[in-house]
Order: C-alpha cells, then sequence, then structure tokens
C-alpha cells in the first residue's frame, strides 16, 4: 500500500513537471516512478516466500466473505484505483516522441511494470497454482486474470 502511494505521489509530481515542460524534474520523478515499481516486483516476490499452508490457512479466508465482501480483489483497493484512474489514464494521453530522453525512461518504467505484473503471477502461482480460479471469475485462472489485467494496464500506458 505505502508503494502504490508513493507510485501516485511520484507519477502525479512526474505529470505536473512535464505539463510545465521542467523536462529534467519531470526525469527525476520519473526515476522515483521506476524504482517503486522495482520495490512492487521485489516485495511481491518477498511475499511468494510465505508458506502456502499458512497462506490457505490463514490469509485466503480473509479474502473471502464473511470475513470480506464477496468477490474480495486488489481491484478494490482505492489507492490502486486512483492510481489507475488519475495517474496512469493521464499519462497514456501524453506523447513523448518529440522528447527521447524521456521516452527512453518511460520504456524502462514500462518494462519495470511488466516486471511487477511477472512477480504478482510467480506469487499467485505459487499460492494457488497456475490453473486455479481466482476469486472474482470462474472463466480465467487467477494467473491468466492478472496477465489481463496487464494487458489493460499496458494498453492504457501506450505500453
Ligand atoms: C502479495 C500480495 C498481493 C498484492 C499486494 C496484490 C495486489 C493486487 C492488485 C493491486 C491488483 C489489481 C491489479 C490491476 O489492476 O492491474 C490485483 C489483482 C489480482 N490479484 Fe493480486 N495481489 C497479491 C497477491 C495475489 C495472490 C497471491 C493472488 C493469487 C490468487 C492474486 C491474484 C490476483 C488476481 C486474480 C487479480 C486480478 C483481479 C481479480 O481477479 O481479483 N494476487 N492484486
Amino acid at each position: 500500500m505505502i508503494i502504490i502511494q508513493g507510485l501516485i505521489i511520484s507519477l502525479q509530481c512526474f505529470i505536473f513537471e512535464y505539463s510545465k515542460k521542467k523536462f529534467l524534474q519531470s526525469l527525476l520523478y520519473l526515476n522515483n516512478a521506476i524504482k517503486l515499481m522495482k520495490a512492487t516486483e521485489v516485495a511481491l516476490y518477498y511475499t511468494g516466500e510465505f508458506s502456502s499452508k499458512s497462506y490457505n490457512e490463514n490469509v485466503r479466508p480473509t479474502l473471502m466473505p464473511p470475513i470480506s465482501q464477496p468477490e474480495m480483489s486488489g481491484l478494490n483497493w482505492r489507492d490502486h484505483q486512483f492510481m489507475v484512474k488519475n495517474c496512469m489514464r493521464s499519462i497514456g494521453k501524453l506523447n513523448f516522441t518529440s522528447y527521447p530522453i524521456i521516452q527512453k525512461k518511460y520504456n524502462i518504467f514500462i518494462i519495470s511494470l511488466k516486471k511487477a505484473y511477472h512477480a504478482h503471477k510467480y506469487v499467485c502461482g505459487k499460492f494457488v497454482g497456475p490453473a486455479s480460479g481466482s476469486l472474482r471469475s470462474n472463466e480465467y485462472s487467477a494467473v491468466q486474470e492478472i496477465e489481463k489485467f496487464k494487458k489493460l494496464r499496458l494498453k492504457i500506458l501506450k505500453g
């Protein structure tokens, strides 16, 4: 949650500085966002070290009724929703082709995002297996659901 809040601040500052044509400043914030996205990847791998037995016995039940609302998902997480709706959508509307240094950094940001999704799929596959359904959908496996969201987010970001 803290990492996502840091990403929101970095991405909003990036958008703000870029819109004021303060390109060097904007690069600093984009760099911060890359570091935080790398931290996301590492945090997810770290979570994967939790034992599957403990996850199934202690964590998963807390994500299902009666403790949580039905169809509990990271998608319901307000900070994450804010990041997608306010930051990613605004960035997706920007065009960096006239600013090659920013475009290059932006490509690195996209790579770090793809790696974070890879780690998310890893931790999910480890706990529920690659074929097990998500708590929200019977149609796709949980890992396939994450892949689906990766593609949606990359589409928004034109990555
Ligand atoms: C390590 C802790 C975890 C965090 C912080 C986390 C966070 C999130 C977030 C923020 C999303 C929204 C992604 C997006 O909009 O692009 C999401 C979606 C999702 N996550 Fe996780 N997640 C974690 C662990 C897991 C695990 C272990 C599974 C395995 C079942 C999993 C399965 C999913 C699925 C299937 C989705 C897609 C939406 C849905 O069907 O609910 N996640 N997660």
